[in-house]
């Protein structure tokens, strides 16, 4: 079974980091909602949400998938850019223990998962303001082993990788090439996101359909032209904490534990 791993919004989300965007007023109530709602559609579309503790004094524990990097052979515990969301790795670190071995980066290295984007055997890691030079090699040498590479994104205007690119089929991405040089990517297809929605390209594949927030009708509309099938989320409080769907939430294979 594919699980989820998810955390509630912490009642300090106000005090998140924010690195790209203008600090906004949040309404809580509103952004939990969103969440719920985010976490219904993960199991009406066959996953296993499995939630964490949540934990009030940490801002950005909602935003679990910078947590960590969980492949079907081991699972990587991040060393998170932001040093006030350290701590969020000691509740996943529990909770996945079970499922996988663990390897865990040190410093200086720092890593947040939303910088991780796996295509095959390839493992392309944003070079952000979160993830560093010593963190993409300890997760190069972490994952040599089972025959995957790291390549460095160069990124620009983003927070991570993952807000400019993600993988919406096996061999197709979704992007914003205005933040993220798509050279890196070698010969992958990407579709770009519409102009207008600069945040479109934050994306999560469910088993058959690809979840995207509710506010970007136009890339919508080109992800649909070209045959892939998505549903939608309201996620705008969230985004007022630069998260987006892929941030909410980490998915594994649970049939495969160690
Ligand atoms: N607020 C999300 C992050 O900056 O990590």
């Amino acid at each position: 079974m594919r699980r989820a791993l998810v955390r509630p919004v912490s009642e300090s989300l106000s005090r998140c980091e924010l690195t790209c965007i203008e600090r906004s007023v949040i309404d809580l109530e509103v952004a939990t909602g969103q969440h719920r709602d985010y976490c219904q559609i993960l199991a009406e579309n066959g996953l296993i949400v499995q939630t964490l503790p949540a934990a009030h004094d940490l801002p950005d524990a909602v935003f679990v998938e910078d947590t960590a990097v969980v492949l079907d052979e081991l699972a990587v515990i991040t060393r998170p850019g932001a040093e006030s969301r350290r701590p969020e790795v000691v509740a996943v670190i529990e909770a996945l223990a079970p499922w996988r071995e663990l390897v865990h980066l040190t410093a200086p290295a720092t890593l947040d998962g939303g910088d991780v984007l796996v295509v095959d055997r390839t493992v392309f890691v944003g070079a952000s303001a979160r993830s560093n030079e010593a963190g993409r090699q300890q997760l190069a040498t972490a994952l040599d082993p089972w025959g995957y590479q790291v390549r460095a994104v160069p990124l620009s205007g983003c927070l991570h990788l993952k807000s400019a690119v993600t993988l919406v089929s096996d061999e197709l991405l979704l992007a914003n090439p205005r933040w993220a040089s798509m050279e890196a990517f070698g010969g992958i297809p990407h579709i770009p996101v519409a102009p207008e929605e600069p945040h479109a390209a934050n994306s999560l594949r469910l088993p058959d359909r690809l979840l995207l927030p509710a506010a970007f009708p136009r890339t919508r509309e080109r992800l649909e032209d070209a045959g892939i099938a998505t549903l939608t989320v309201p996620a705008g409080e969230l985004a007022k904490a630069e998260g987006g769907v892929s941030c909410q939430s980490i998915i594994f294979d649970d049939g495969l534990a160690q």
